[in-house]
């Protein structure tokens, strides 16, 4: 049985009618899902659960979307990517209420947006205002949409289920751009400013793998939920790793970034 969910945006999530899609949620409509019909109640609810905790991270991260473009203001960086990120804050709200409206039709009735998760900036302490900055593009770009496009990709290679494949796809469409923000960045950058924001990587590569660990243990392995969008725990660590090493580290030694104390700590197990 499919269940008819429209997009009904509420008070704090406006979509931008001249944003992606000009104010559609997904570049095409959602497909019917009668997969759905295999799943037990307990199931659909899990899965409901889950899709919905995307939905308020989506929505904090359109909020730090707005730090990375004013950011980018501040630091006078290149007309596109403070455009991409102007983008980038539209995107995440779509990308919240795609995955409000997935969570909809997992619980077969409307779900509401979930509460707002209050964005806790990280401190940097002792870095200047100028660098405070750029570690804020970094994290939130380089580490953490590089690492929401390796998790998509492997949740999607999970993902039978029609909706699920199509919602997982939706948001890798955007997160690669949102990631080549940071990269972008720091390529503008001399390399002075690139040795002092070294030292700065390996506490935000713990913490950007605690964060996404965390995020990932509130359900059981299921491979009925890994089909519709909910990875195991074994796959989402693969990915998390995948992504340090395969497209992280590489990125910042193509960068003249040194990465030997982020590259023992993988080595170690990454201990966070
Ligand atoms: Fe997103
Ligand atoms: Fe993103």
């Amino acid at each position: 049985m499919n269940l008819s969910i429209s997009s009904k945006p509420e008070h704090d999530v406006h979509i931008r009618r001249d944003g992606r899609w000009a104010g559609a949620i997904t570049s095409r409509p959602l497909p019917d899902d009668a997969t759905l019909d295999d799943l037990s109640p307990t199931q659909r609810l899990v899965l409901a659960d889950v899709w919905r905790g995307r939905a308020a991270s989506e929505r904090r991260v359109s909020e730090s979307f707005t730090v990375v473009r004013d950011a980018l203001v501040s630091l006078d960086a290149p007309r596109d990517l403070v455009d991409l990120a102007t983008r980038a804050i539209d995107d995440e709200m779509r990308h919240a209420e795609l995955s409000r409206m997935v969570a909809s039709r997992c619980a077969l009735q409307e779900i509401d947006h979930p509460p707002r998760l209050v964005l806790e900036l990280p401190l940097h302490a002792g870095a200047s205002e100028r660098l405070r900055h750029i570690l804020h593009v970094v994290g939130q770009c380089a580490f953490n949409e590089t690492i929401a496009s390796a998790f998509l990709e492997a949740a999607i290679a999970e993902a039978t289920a029609p909706l699920a494949r199509a919602a997982l796809r939706e948001l890798l469409s955007d997160e690669i751009d949102h990631a080549r923000i940071g990269w972008a960045l720091l390529a503008s950058l001399d390399a002075t400013t690139r040795a002092e924001v070294e030292r700065w990587l390996p506490p935000m590569a713990i913490a950007n793998l605690r964060m996404w660990r965390d995020a990932h243990r509130t359900y059981a392995d299921d491979a009925s939920l890994a089909a519709h969008g909910a990875p195991s725990v074994a796959s989402v660590e693969r990915a998390l790793l995948l992504a340090f090493r395969d497209l992280i580290l590489p990125g910042f030694a193509h960068l003249g970034m040194g990465t030997a104390k982020i590259a023992a700590w993988l080595e170690a197990g990454a201990p966070t």
